[in-house]
């Protein structure tokens, strides 16, 4: 070796004795503190000695790989500094976490030694059960075994009352098996015919059901009925009837497809028929209807009225029935009668007139009794007879009053008196007006005489 590099190496040397710290033993490396690991062999660190790092169980020396097994060669240096420059030991990690038939893990993307990861089972998969979805990063840096964790979601096996699977049934069904299901005779299916087992593990749509059915509703004759052949009649269903143009529907126009019993279903009652129904025009003498027809089908219905003068008998409405006949019986128009009229201390001249009844137009004639005679609005007529007409609706002209002669007319002098004396007339005044009318009535008197003798 040449002078001045055995020259230099001393000089180095003591450089090195220099810089090193205080405490240290001359010519060896100083003994680092290490959490979680430690040296081996644990002293004695002369220069160019190489030492191993051992860390804890799930720690690994830093700046290594964690595929190490958590050791690595230390070197003490002439210069009594460690290679590589700070042994330590840090928390080592694992590798991905193994993928898992249909299931997914969580969103972490660092796997430290004790991290968890859970899994979950993808749509249409559940959880076997008593299986934990949870794997660990185990010191040894691996994860702790995973059983199978998911399996196809299951279905219960569908049961249904008077109908059959149309496959062979199984004993389990798995997420996305179909079924399909046929009633027995004599039943209809409610629900869908064709059901998928979902994610889920429920049958969508729900297991249906086969309910008793009505059989084919009754056909009928010239007519025709809304269902068709091959459409189930389940409880509820209606069927409508028609007939053949020109022909008459005679019954209910709809059946419904019932229970009586509570068990077995059957139609609500018998078809209608159809028939050809006329009833003739009803002739109601002395009466009107509508519409004007020769004929009428069955089910229409006329309303009557009758001419004036005349009064409705019986129902103002009829029906044409299935036999032809009007149902209620057509009404009758009778003449209007007016009563056997009544006058107060009057009667009926002829004694022929004694009816009690009278009809339209009939006129009777009056006279008053002894003593009585008619009254103009108070006034005395010396009239000896009068007439009332029986009119079109029962009632008659108005009536004749017969007023006991004088009486009525002194006792509304009085009644007049009385009040002109209430209003405070002057009893001069009214003597006046007394005389007055005394000459007024002298006069008329005089004014009948004198007609009577003129006849
Ligand atoms: C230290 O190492 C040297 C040489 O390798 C050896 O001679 C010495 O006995 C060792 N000392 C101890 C205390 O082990
Ligand atoms: C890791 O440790 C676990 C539990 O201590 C053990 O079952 C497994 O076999 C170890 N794995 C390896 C690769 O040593
Ligand atoms: C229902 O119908 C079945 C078959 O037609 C019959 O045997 C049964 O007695 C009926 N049930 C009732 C309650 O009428
Ligand atoms: C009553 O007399 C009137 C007028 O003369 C006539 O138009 C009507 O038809 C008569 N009524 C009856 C019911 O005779």
């Amino acid at each position: 070796m040449p002078v001045f590099l055995r020259r230099l190496g001393q000089l180095l040397a003591v450089v090195m004795l220099v810089l090193q710290p205080a405490g240290s033993l001359e010519g060896q490396c100083p003994v680092p503190d290490i959490p979680h690991g430690r040296l081996k062999p644990a002293q004695n660190f002369t220069y160019g000695s190489t030492v191993t790092l051992e860390c804890d169980a799930g720690y690994i020396p830093v700046g290594t790989s964690y595929v190490s097994v958590g050791t690595s060669t230390l070197r003490c240096m002439a210069s009594g500094r460690w290679y590589p420059r700070t042994p330590a030991c840090t928390l080592g990690h694992c590798p991905y976490p193994p993928a898992i038939d249909y299931a997914d893990r969580g969103p972490q993307s660092e796997f430290l030694v004790g991290t968890n990861v859970i899994y979950s089972c993808r749509s249409g998969y559940t959880l076997r059960p008593d299986v934990s979805p949870i794997t660990t990063c185990l010191t040894n840096f691996t994860w702790s075994a995973i059983p199978k964790l998911c399996q196809k979601a299951r279905c219960p096996s569908p049961v249904i009352l008077h109908g059959r699977e149309l496959s062979p049934r199984k004993a389990e069904y798995t997420f996305g098996q179909q079924v399909e299901f046929q009633c027995d005779l004599g039943y209809v299916l409610r629900g869908g015919q064709k059901i998928q087992c979902s994610s889920d593990g429920t049958w969508r749509p729900p297991v249906p059901y086969c309910d008793k059915e009505c059989g084919p509703p009754p056909k009928i004759a010239r007519g025709q009925h809304s269902g068709s052949r091959t459409e189930p009649f389940h409880y509820g269903a209606e069927v409508k009837y028609s007939c053949a143009q020109g022909l008459s529907l005679v019954g209910d126009e709809s059946i419904y497809c019932t229970s009586e019993d509570g068990v077995n279903l059957t139609w609500s009652g018998p078809a209608p028929e159809c028939k050809v129904v006329r009833c003739p025009k009803p002739v109601v003498q002395r009466g009107r209807m509508t519409p004007q027809r020769f004929t009428f089908p069955y089910g229409a219905a006329v309303p009557f009225s009758c001419d004036e003068g005349f009064v409705l008998r019986g129902d103002a409405e009829s029906r044409c029935l299935a036999d032809g006949a009007w149902h209620p019986p057509l009404p009758t128009c009778q003449p209007v009668l007016c009563p056997r009229p009544q006058v107060p201390n009057g009667r009926l001249k002829s004694t022929l007139d004694g009816k009690v009844w009278y009809p339209t137009n009939a006129t009777v004639t009056f006279e008053c009794l002894q003593g009585y005679h008619f009254s103009n609005d108070g006034n005395p007529s010396l009239e000896d007879s009068r007439t009332a007409t029986c009119l079109p609706d029962g009632s008659w002209t108005p009536l004749p009053t017969c007023k006991e002669e004088g009486d009525a007319d002194v006792c509304e002098e009085v009644h007049y008196i009385r009040t002109t004396f209430e209003c405070g007339v002057p009893i001069a005044e009214v003597k006046t007006l007394l005389e007055i009318q005394k000459l007024f009535l002298e006069i008329k008197k005089l004014k009948v005489e004198l007609g009577n003798l003129n006849e």
